[in-house]
């Protein structure tokens, strides 16, 4: 039975390979920062306020002026053709029924033109440069913009690809994998360290008519710095403990980030992301929404587009019943007050 977001992992890796289980679960070197995501979520306590009147709870809010009926999304993940053969249009057909944003990778399984077709819901999507400030990164940027992506998630914190043992002691290659948008297997297992760079987003939001989010902001300076380079959007993430490890959990650095971004840009969160009271948490310390990854891949693969739906739902209910219990009715209520 599925009542929580954990409960699709079983089942999935039941369904996958190994080799597919290993990439979807996996994270960095001794896997701490992946660990430390939810533990941190689990360090913090709420603060509860009774009697307020949450008769007609509303947990619908705006992302980049894009209404959305829920404070959370679906993190970019990649080849979704791994879980299930509708791949990514599977998913983001639940997230738009569910009125969630959903962020299409760039190494999704299906064409961003394919993924629209199949969903009018909310969509990001999540950028991976090509050649740099190249013609071919331009022509990604320009074909999202055309399919009714209505912005831009620059991932920065993947200079260089990491090492995931799991996944190597299977000998299993993520570069083997077909994708949708490139012209070739997605190869990211060879890329050479990244070249784009801070002085690049000038370029970026030059060929850009979107807005510009960058994921995997970790540092108050880096939430600067974003700011100053004319971010509209600060994603505060370590891609599920899958780059650096041993950086904190993302929750742990949320507030650093948002005070530096001072109210200059929305910021949001990802990384351990499983229950209602973590949505609450992360809005709580400064989020305008949250997003999730692994456990909408172990839902795609344990039950197809309807594990998505069903996923989405619990997180929802769970939401609204944290929202009714610490005294919240809508997302502007919940204040830095309702959390330690
Ligand atoms: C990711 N993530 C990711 N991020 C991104 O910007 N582009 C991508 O293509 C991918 N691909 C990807 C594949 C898999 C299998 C995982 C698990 C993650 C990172 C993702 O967007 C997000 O930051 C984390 O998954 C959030 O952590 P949780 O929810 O998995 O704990
Ligand atoms: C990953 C890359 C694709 O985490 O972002 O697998």
């Amino acid at each position: 039975m599925f009542l929580n977001l954990r409960d699709f992992e079983a089942v999935a890796r039941e369904r996958l390979g190994p080799g597919a289980y290993a990439y979807y679960a996996a994270a960095s070197l001794d896997e701490v920062t992946l660990r430390e995501n939810e533990l941190a979520f689990a360090r913090r306590r709420l603060r509860p306020r009774v009697l307020v009147d949450v008769s007609a709870l509303d947990t619908a809010t705006t992302l980049l002026g894009t209404p959305v009926a829920v404070p959370f999304g679906v993190a970019p993940t990649a080849v979704h053709a791994l879980a299930h053969a509708d791949g990514e249009c599977a998913t983001a057909r639940a997230a738009a029924a569910a009125g969630a944003m959903f962020c299409a990778s760039t190494m999704s399984s299906r064409s961003l033109e394919e993924i629209a077709q199949a969903c009018d819901g909310p969509r990001w999507f999540q950028l991976y440069p090509q050649d740099n400030a190249g013609p071919r990164t331009e022509a990604l940027v320009r074909r999202a913009a055309a399919a009714g992506y209505s912005a831009i998630v620059l991932t920065v914190d993947l200079a260089a690809p990491a090492r995931r043992e799991p996944e190597l002691r299977l000998g299993w290659m993520f570069s083997e994998q077909p994708s949708g948008n490139l012209a070739s297997a997605v190869g990211a297992d060879d890329v050479p360290p990244m070249r784009f760079s801070w002085r690049d987003l000038a370029w970026l939001r030059g060929v850009s008519p979107l807005p510009v989010v960058l994921k995997g902001i970790m540092t108050a300076e880096d939430g600067r710095l974003a700011v100053d380079h004319g971010a509209a959007a600060v994603w505060v993430s370590n891609h599920g403990g899958r780059q650096l490890d041993r950086v904190p959990a993302s929750i742990d650095v949320l507030e650093e980030v948002v005070a530096a971004v001072a109210g200059r840009a929305e910021v949001y969160l990802d990384g351990g992301v499983r229950r209602g009271t973590d949505v609450v948490t992360a809005l709580a310390l400064g989020a305008r929404a949250v997003f999730v990854g692994r456990p909408m891949i172990y839902a795609l693969a344990a039950a197809a587009e309807a594990g998505v739906a069903l996923a989405l739902q619990l997180l929802a209910d769970e939401t609204r019943n944290a929202m009714a219990l610490l005294g919240t009715p809508d997302v502007p209520s919940i204040t830095r007050a309702h959390v330690i």
